[in-house]
């Protein structure tokens, strides 16, 4: 086994990476070297201070006594690190014409009602009203029967329903759809408006040192699951919105901003209509 005694400035990533163990499984190993080797890099390269790595640990610190099953500081950080774009980039480098990823966020709920096509989300009546609609396809442009679409949206107060358990309905902006034969899906919801995402914690804190805001575009998200397709994890923009360029999570693609157009005799004020592309597993 190599063994490198010495702990010194120079060949301190080596020091430590030699202490893994032989036998431990190839990947954990590669990600752990990599990790301490740009660890290590990183430290030098800007000479880190004793307060400096005081204040990184008390922020970690803080981040974890702030999250708890309802609310997830670390991934707050990934995301206002653009970390959680790079690694949904890297795993869902996609054909194009196929719908593109974005961001999951920390406000979907599993169990969320299924709901008849064309039902109304809004539970709490606030709002401007929209009526989504579109298909869902393969890349031959086939509709696809069967898809299971999990959509969630802010209110018009821009809080999602996790946010207010004692003031919005439970299920408010959430429901279930599943496809037809015909790929097609269609419900009424509100147009979502921007919200800062929580910003009263240690990445909040960060977000304001580093001169940035807390702020995401409006958008509806959308989650599509088929047992024979790749799962869509997305949302639709709302255009014109004056955050689209600079979403603090980097979560805003081109072919993700829509247009949401008055709808003019029907039964809602706006109409989104977009259509989702599938690639097969
Ligand atoms: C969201 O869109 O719900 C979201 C995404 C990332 C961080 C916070 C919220
Ligand atoms: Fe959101």
């Amino acid at each position: 086994m190599a063994y490198i005694d010495s702990f010194t400035e120079e060949c301190s990533a080596e020091a430590v990476n030699a202490r893994i163990d032989e036998a431990v499984e190839p990947r954990f190993r590669e990600v752990m070297e990599s990790l301490v080797r740009h660890l290590h890099d990183f430290v030098k390269e800007v000479e880190l201070t004793q307060r400096e790595w005081e204040v990184a640990i008390d922020f970690l610190t803080r981040a974890g006594h702030m999250s708890d099953d309802k609310r997830q500081e670390f991934i707050l950080l990934s995301d206002t690190l653009g970390v959680s774009m790079l690694v949904d980039a890297i795993q869902h480098r996609r054909p194009s014409g196929a719908t593109e990823n974005t961001v999951f966020g920390p406000f979907h709920l599993d169990g969320a009602p299924e709901r008849e096509m064309g039902a109304n989300l809004s539970l709490d009546g606030k709002g401007e009203s929209c009526l989504y609609a579109g298909r869902v396809l393969d890349l031959d442009g086939n509709p696809i029967e069967g898809v299971r679409i999990d959509v969630w949206s802010d209110n018009s107060d821009g809080f999602y329903d996790v946010q207010q358990p004692d003031e919005q309905p439970k299920w408010n902006n959430r429901g279930v759809f599943t496809t037809g034969a015909d790929g097609r899906y269609w419900f009424a919801g509100i147009k979502p408006v921007p919200y800062p995402i929580p910003d009263d914690g240690p990445v909040g804190q960060m977000l304001s040192c580093l001169g940035r805001h807390a702020w995401r575009p409006a958008h509806m998200h959308f989650m599509l699951d088929h047992p024979q397709f790749e799962r869509i994890v997305t949302h639709t923009f709302v255009s014109g919105d004056p955050y689209l360029t600079s979403d603090t999570v980097f979560g805003v693609k081109d072919s993700l901003i829509l247009n949401y157009l008055e709808n003019t005799g029907g039964d809602t004020q706006w109409k989104a209509n977009f259509d989702f592309v599938m690639v097969p597993k």
